[in-house]
């Protein structure tokens, strides 16, 4: 399964690359103005904090086939290989995931609320699928569609991935990499709630305190 970081927030993407083993990192328009830096400065520093091998989805703000299109070209050549844009599923959208396919640039159909969005885009050739599983929930079972989209692709043996996105919680991602989901991309503060537990650091407390008062040293070796 990837594991992609849905941030834009470089000191955090860098501590958590370390601590995981990351494929990539996907942004949207909302995202990098969050950073409070200039978008197009942000996406530098991340095009140099990535290896080559670790995938970048960039998306586009346009919402008019041209403008998508236009941006979606821009977008691809930002980097040699790994380079994705993020394409919202909406008519205009849609269209631009047909001509990219034709061009042979990846995207990422994103913004899908229902798993027939997402099943047409990839009937259109979009390599990933991103549903906005938190989001999703406003209007019913967020994680129960994301499996029924990833059912859906099976049953037809299309390739395109899940990448489930919108988590609000670890409970969500969860679920998700228990159906089998090809690729979740989950915001810093959710992957770092994964990660981290109280108890871990009570126990290696312990660890350490019990082996003091037996040896009054701190490590294993003399
Ligand atoms: C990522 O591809 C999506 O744009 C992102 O996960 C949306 O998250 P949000 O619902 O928190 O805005």
């Amino acid at each position: 399964m990837e594991l992609i970081i849905d941030s834009a927030d470089i000191g955090k993407i860098k501590a958590l690359n370390e601590l995981c083993t990351v494929t990539g990192v996907t942004t949207n328009p909302t995202i990098l103005t969050q950073s409070g830096k200039e978008a197009l400065d942000v996406i530098d520093e991340l095009i140099s904090l990535l290896s080559p091998d670790q995938k970048l989805f960039i998306q586009v703000v346009k919402t008019d086939y041209e403008g998508i299109m236009e941006e979606a070209r821009k977008i691809s050549k930002l980097r040699p290989k790994n380079m994705y844009v993020k394409i919202p599923v909406t008519h205009d959208g849609l269209k631009a995931i047909k001509t990219c396919k034709e061009e042979g640039i990846h995207t990422l159909a994103t913004a899908i609320y229902t798993a027939e969005q997402g099943f047409i885009a990839a009937c259109n050739g979009a390599d990933y699928l991103a549903p906005y599983v938190n989001r999703m929930c406003n209007y019913g079972d967020g994680v129960e569609t994301t499996k029924d989209l990833i059912e859906m692709l099976r049953v037809h043996q299309i390739p395109t991935k899940v990448v489930a996105a919108s988590f609000k919680n670890t409970y969500q991602v969860h679920e998700l990499i228990k159906a089998g989901i090809q690729a979740v991309t989950v915001p810093c503060d959710v992957l770092f709630n994964m990660i981290d537990h109280p108890a871990t650091t009570i126990a290696v407390g312990e660890f350490t305190m019990n082996w003091q008062k037996a040896y009054n040293r701190k490590e294993l070796f003399k």
